[in-house]
């Protein structure tokens, strides 16, 4: 069996239960780790048919002496839906889980976020695992406990919260996954970076610069282990984003209007989070709060991972407008932004005028930049 090396372990202390985050090499084989957070005799993973030939084999190994079954769903954000989630709770029933079952997810968000939510809702309520695979479930979806499905007519319409019992990330998974997805986690990434400024954002710089080259497993570990506790500690104190939580939001907004705009179909997610943390920074420049400089570094940062940040010219924004009034985050039919103060103090704010936004979408649409 190959070496199994921790690089970083986290606790994320939660009302419901506390539970770790292992991130580090060669643990899809580690049968001791992948069995610790299991509570009894039958497993189901839940992965995709892009994962399973390259790593359901592995976990497979280690679960020989369980009842295991195994749930391979079509690739893709499309197949989070209701008929996916059935043929996870079918498998279930037919093959006599408990409630003291446990569900591994071995994917990227969205198998984490329909196991999750089947996991939620089996037997009111079984534990499960992340194994996330992608950078973006790493530093983000894995964690904290949103689960979700799609509905027809919105994204993650259908979910709850409910927190994993153990996350555990191999790295080495990261070196199947393309290029395109590793950037568009690298957004998620950036996002941490802006809201907690300082010595992370100095060492984000230094990376990107880099365009990464030369980063060992280690730092690449300390990277996400930075991530995971900026987002633990929001979600320790706001579980249920009934305040605080909501700052991880920053960017999203428009991420969202902009996804739905285009069907889903123009960009990855993380793509879109970037054009957001875009238009988040210029629209608190525009109110008087970022200074230009910080607008620069936004952008600069942003390019250096070759992620986009504008508006493409053909977007109809009076369109993109009206989607984003059907956002999560409206309360009182008021829509509620991230913004910046400075890199490193963002804040939500509710005064947004339409007018504002209005004035936001046409700076932020392309020019002759990205
Ligand atoms: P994803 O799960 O669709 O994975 C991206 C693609 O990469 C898929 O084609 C997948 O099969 C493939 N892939 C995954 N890991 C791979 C690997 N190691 N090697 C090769 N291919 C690999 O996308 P994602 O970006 O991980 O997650 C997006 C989803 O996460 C969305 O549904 C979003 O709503 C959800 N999300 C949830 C939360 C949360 O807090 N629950 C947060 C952010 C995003
Ligand atoms: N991805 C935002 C959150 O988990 O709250």
């Amino acid at each position: 069996m190959a070496k199994l090396d921790i690089y970083q372990q986290l606790a994320v202390i939660c009302d419901s239960h506390e539970y770790p985050i292992y991130i580090g090499a060669n643990f899809l084989t580690d049968s001791e780790l992948l069995n610790r957070h299991v509570d009894a005799g039958q497993v189901l993973i839940v992965t995709n048919d892009t994962l399973a030939p390259l790593y359901l084999e592995q976990v497979l190994q280690s679960f020989t002496s369980l009842q295991c079954d195994v749930v391979i769903l079509p690739d893709g954000e499309q197949h989070k839906n209701e008929k996916n989630l059935f043929t996870i709770y079918d498998t279930l029933i037919k093959n006599n889980h408990h409630r003291d079952t446990t569900l591994v997810a071995l994917g990227g968000g969205v198998i984490g976020d329909i196991t999750g939510f089947a996991a939620a809702t089996y037997q009111r309520g079984v534990r499960f695992i992340q194994l996330p695979t992608t950078l973006l479930a790493q530093v983000d979806a894995s964690i904290g406990g949103k689960t979700a499905i799609n509905h027809p007519l919105g994204k993650n319409m259908i979910g709850c919260f409910h927190q994993p019992h153990a996350v555990i990330m191999d790295l080495n998974t990261l070196e199947t996954l393309p290029m395109r997805e590793f950037r568009a986690g690298l957004a998620e990434v950036i996002k941490y970076g802006f809201l907690v400024g300082g010595e992370f954002l100095n060492t984000l710089q230094t990376v990107l610069a880099d365009e990464l080259t030369g980063i060992s497993m280690e730092q690449l570990a300390s990277l996400i282990a930075k991530c995971c506790h900026i987002k633990a500690e929001i979600v320790q104190i706001d579980e249920r984003e009934t305040g605080r939580r909501a700052l991880l939001n920053l960017g999203h907004t428009f991420a969202h209007a902009l996804e739905a705009y285009t069907h889903y179909q123009r960009w990855l997610h993380g793509e879109a989070v970037a054009i957001g943390l875009y238009c988040a920074a210029l629209l608190s420049h525009q109110l008087g709060y970022l200074d230009k400089t910080s607008l620069d570094l936004v952008d600069h940062l942003l390019a250096t991972a070759k992620l986009p940040r504008r508006i493409p010219k053909e977007i109809d924004l009076v369109a993109l407008q009206t989607i984003m009034f059907k956002d999560k985050k409206i309360k009182n039919k008021t829509l509620h932004f991230v913004l910046m103060r400075t890199l490193g103090d963002c804040y939500i704010e509710a005064l947004i005028t339409e007018e504002n936004l209005r004035k936001l979408l046409i700076e932020a649409v392309q020019g002759d930049q990205q």
